[in-house]
Order: C-alpha cells, then structure tokens, then sequence
C-alpha cells in the first residue's frame, strides 16, 4: 500500500454550535485516480472538502496533507502542496476575461504558468477560442470548464472538483464528465456529486456520506451494486 497524499482522520466539523461532520475518516491514495464522495443535498460533501482545503477549522480529528499535519498548514499553503478545490459556487473572476482567470489560479506555480496554460487550453479548446473573453459571458459548461482550468493552474496533486454537474444541462455533464476522465490520468480528482450513477461509473473508489457521517466505502463498482446506494440513490 502507498502512503496516502490525503487522509482526514476521524474528523469533526461544526458551524458555530451546529455539528455537521462526526468521525470522518477519509482516505486518498496515488493509486486512485478517481475517488467519489457522494451523498445527498446537506449531508456535509462540501464542508468536508473545505476541511480538506483549510477553509473550516477542524473541532477533533486530524488531516494530512501529503505526509504534512493540515493544521499547520493555511489555505494557500495546502494549495502550493498540491491539494486544490475548485468551488461549487465556481467563484470566477466575471470581469475578468478567460486568461486572466487562468493566471489568477496560477498564483502559486507562477513560473510554469505559460506552459500549463497551454496544457490547459489543450484540454479545453473552447477555452482557447475564448481567451479574452470576460468569464461573466461564458455558458454555464464554458464557466465549470473554466473554473477546472483555474485549479489545473495551480498544478494539483490532488484535484477536489465540488458538484461538477450542478445547474448544467444533460449534454454538458457528460462533456465535463469525459474532461475529468481525462484529467485523471495525470491527476487524482475527489469529486463530489449529487449525480450517483454518473460520479460512480466514473470512479474507481467511493465514498458515502449521509448526515454528517460515512455510511459506506468500497469500490466503485460494489458501490453502485449494494443495497444501500440502490435504494437511496439509483430507484425509481
Ligand atoms: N456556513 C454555514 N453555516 C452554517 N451551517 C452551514 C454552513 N454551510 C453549511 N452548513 C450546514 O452544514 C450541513 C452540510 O452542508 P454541506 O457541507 O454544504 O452539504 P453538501 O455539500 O453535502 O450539500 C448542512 O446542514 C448545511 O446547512
Ligand atoms: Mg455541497
């Protein structure tokens, strides 16, 4: 077995007085390519990766971030180490035009930043095309290929993609979907996603977290087949 590049050991997170992780034990290694943690509207898929991203203060557990205790690191810290989310909300710089999107995200690997933009705009053609224009007039699926391009930017180890397929009509989750494929063979995505079939197939490994907690992990494939996922999941 390889040394994880992540591991969230048992961890617990709160809002203020409101729990909402118990006991979170997480673990992704560099045989994964692609890791998916799936679970319903609410059940703490986002919290946990801003955990992971030391954007929320863990109340017991710890983390570690390629051999490194996360809670010595900061936020910028964990990204120059390799381990990059890019956000449900996308934050994109909407003024900004698509270029300048991508050398913001390259904020810690300045030096390389010609040649992963070029490497970026290899995988997302469409974003070539668009360079300048402002990321605020993009579509939908243009704007979550840019925001993956911006984290590509910052040359991750480990690639956090947070619910790819929210608000994007069926045509494009399968595009984005096959562009994560393709990423994954040079970098290891832990995604999260509402879309449990799609996230499944695409992954080797999974997560499910319900309420707060872990309620089952195994292979992909033995994911999508138990019970558990069957009936919550994929019925009807
Ligand atoms: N900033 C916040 N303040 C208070 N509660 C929050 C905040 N963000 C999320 N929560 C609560 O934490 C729980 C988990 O939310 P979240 O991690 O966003 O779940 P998911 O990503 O799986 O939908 C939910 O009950 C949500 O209401
Ligand atoms: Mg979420």
């Amino acid at each position: 077995m390889s040394d994880p590049l992540v591991s969230a050991n048992g961890i617990d997170v709160a809002y203020g007085d409101l729990q909402v992780l118990w006991d979170v034990s997480v673990e992704i290694t560099d045989e994964d390519r692609v890791v998916a943690l799936v679970g319903p509207n609410g059940a703490g898929k986002t919290t946990l990766l801003k955990a992971l991203s030391g954007l929320r203060p863990l109340a017991g557990g710890s983390i570690e971030l390629f051999g490194a205790d996360a809670a010595a690191l900061r936020p910028d810290q964990i990204v120059e180490r390799g381990f990059v989310h890019v956000p449900e909300a996308r934050n994109l710089f909407t003024e900004m035009t698509v270029e300048e999107n991508l050398e913001m995200g390259a904020y810690t690997k300045r030096a390389e930043q010609a040649a992963t933009m070029a490497e970026v705009f290899e995988l997302f053609p469409v974003l070539d095309e668009r360079r300048t224009q402002r990321a605020g007039t993009l579509s939908g699926g243009e704007q979550q290929m840019l925001a993956i391009g911006r984290g590509l930017m910052a040359k991750p180890d480990v690639l956090a993609l947070d619910e790819l397929s929210v608000g994007l009509a069926p045509q494009f989750v399968d595009r984005v979907f096959e562009k994560v494929a393709a990423i994954s063979e040079d970098i290891t995505v832990l995604l999260t996603e509402q879309h449990v079939h799609e996230a499944l197939e695409l992954a080797d490994r999974g997560y499910v977290l319900e309420n707060g907690r872990i309620v089952a992990e195994d292979d992909a494939d033995a994911l999508l087949e138990s019970d558990r996922v069957q009936d919550a999941y994929l019925s009807g």
